[in-house]
């Protein structure tokens, strides 16, 4: 009989240094507060937290942007989007908790005394709802427009309270770009009221990793050039760029997932055992594997753009006939990468990535090909089901870790068959897991920036991605190269089979 409860159980959120902790009193000012992440990803998962009763006890939203809006539509449309994007059921009595401490200011800060409604209406808070003078800014706005909101809240600062601020990805666009935004905001905020976001961090099959390697004794004796063949790691996307042609059009795959969310699972792929779980320990032992990975030969590097195809049995357009898309648009829509990061635990061991828009389905995955036995006693009679041991850690959907090993087929003889030893969350748990928004939103509350990217980790995605991107510099790819809803470019199956390897998902 199994021992697990049969009901769905909720996982505590705050974890690391915040353990368990309610945060204290705050506002929380979403500055993009008319945006897709708002409405798709922030207020879903402050609504969460909400029904879980882990915001602070006092607390209030203000949402500010440009576009023209009144409070109580903005509120409308956020318990619309709650609706649509939220993870729990509607209940009145949540969302009205939420709703009753949120606000909209329709604002352009650029402009002289653009920020005087926000911080009037945060003084009043402070007196209505007893948020104490205590502010998380929420920054959901282009790398250009944080330069003139974060002089203006650095010049409107009052000593009373905390303030933290949370950055969104992207964080520059370049290496001399992210170096120019960090010193815009350094001059207005302490390192330790920073919280650059990478969203990966906050999933738990993401923070898992570091559970399953160091939680763990048996895996990280063999964790090394010495006993993985090769790593591969994949973020594919069967979505297109969803309305957000004017940003992806200047980021493409290398910016919008490569630098970040890529560079954040291998990190943790790669790192040294960090000595404790405190914010600095992590960080530490993170940037120095990103620090390590060689800039990559030009034929280690494919670009993939798509045309149109079908996904789902729906007829889809290509990417350069996506609206707001230039006709002969160069940008990539898809990446595969052979790298090394060359550091005593890896050196030689190459690691594959790849990521793409408009695949046939969607699949982050971390798979450790490790290498073979070195000598079966039965390599003559077992058969062609003598194979390397697999590990999968699937990031999403489906989420779980699963290791492939040789087993004897019962009967006569010894033939092997590959099978899998499973782990799935929903079975393992009974949980829904919950929204990266939630957990990070959460953290950064509680002042805990574990999960967070510190500048020298962005800095040296950055100087990766511009040693891939100068490689690229003159040279005209041969676009589209892959139809919508396919695996990919073919030449990121030739990457692998000039290595004599296959994809392994
Ligand atoms: C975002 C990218 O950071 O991550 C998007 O800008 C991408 O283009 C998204 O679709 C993927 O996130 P997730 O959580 O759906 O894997």
């Amino acid at each position: 009989m199994s021992t697990q409860t049969e009901k769905q159980v909720e996982i505590p959120l705050a974890s690391g240094a915040g353990g368990g902790r309610r945060p204290d009193p705050c506002a929380l000012v979403i500055f993009g507060a008319s945006g897709d992440l708002t409405h798709r990803k922030l207020i879903p998962a402050l609504y969460a937290l909400e029904y879980r009763g882990l915001l602070p006890e006092k607390f209030a939203v203000v949402g500010v942007a440009r576009t023209e809006n009144s409070t109580e539509s903005w509120r409308e449309k956020m318990r619309a989007a709650v609706s649509e994007f939220g993870r729990d059921e509607m209940r009145d009595d949540v969302w009205n908790r939420l709703a009753a401490g949120m606000h909209y200011v329709s604002t352009d800060f650029a402009s002289e005394g653009g920020e005087s409604r926000v911080m009037e209406l945060l003084e009043q808070l402070d007196k209505e709802r007893g948020t104490r003078g205590n502010r998380v800014y929420y920054l959901a706005v282009p790398p250009e427009a944080i330069r003139t909101v974060v002089d203006k809240l650095g010049e409107r600062r009052h000593s009373k309270g905390w303030v933290r601020a949370i950055v969104e990805k992207p964080f520059g666009h370049d290496l001399a770009g992210a170096k120019a935004l960090n010193e815009d905001i350094v001059a207005n905020f302490r390192e330790n009221e920073i919280f650059r976001i990478d969203h990966y961090l906050g999933k738990e099959t993401v923070q898992n990793v570091l559970a399953f390697r160091f939680a763990n004794g048996i895996f990280e004796p063999i964790w090394n050039r010495r006993y993985v063949d090769n790593v591969q790691i994949t973020v594919a996307e069967s979505i297109g760029i969803e309305n957000r042609a004017d940003f992806y059009e200047q980021a493409g795959a290398i910016r919008d997932v490569v630098q970040n969310h890529m560079m954040q699972l291998l990190a943790l792929v790669a790192m040294e055992p960090p000595a404790d779980f405190e914010a600095d320990a992590v960080r530490n032992e993170k940037v120095k594997v990103v620090r390590s990975i060689a800039p990559p030969d030009p034929g280690s590097v494919v670009r993939g753009q798509y045309g149109p195809g079908e996904v789902d049995g729906k007829k889809v357009p290509g990417y350069r006939e996506e609206p707001g898309v230039a006709p002969d648009s160069n940008t990539e829509t898809y990446m595969a990468l052979k790298i090394f990061v060359d550091n005593w635990r890896w050196a030689g061991t190459p690691f594959y990535l790849r990521t793409g828009k408009r695949l046939s389905s969607r699949a982050t995955t971390i798979v450790i090909i490790f290498r073979p036995a070195p000598h079966p006693p039965f390599l003559e009679i077992a058969g062609a089901g003598l194979r390397p041991n697999i590990l999968v850690i699937d990031v999403q959907p489906d989420e779980g870790i699963s290791l492939r090993i040789g087993a004897k087929v019962p009967g006569q003889g010894m033939t092997i068959q590959p099978v899998q030893l499973d782990f799935q969350y929903d079975q393992a748990f009974h949980v829904h897991l919950p929204e990266a928004y939630e957990k990070l939103i959460l953290d950064a509350m509680l002042g805990d920036a574990t999960l967070f990217t510190r500048i020298d980790e962005v800095e040296a995605q950055w100087s990766f991605v511009d040693s891939v991107v100068a490689q690229w510099e003159g040279s005209t790819p041969d676009f589209p190269n892959y139809p919508a809803g396919t695996r990919g470019p073919g030449s990121a199956d030739a990457l692998m089979a000039r290595d004599q390897r296959l994809w392994c998902k």
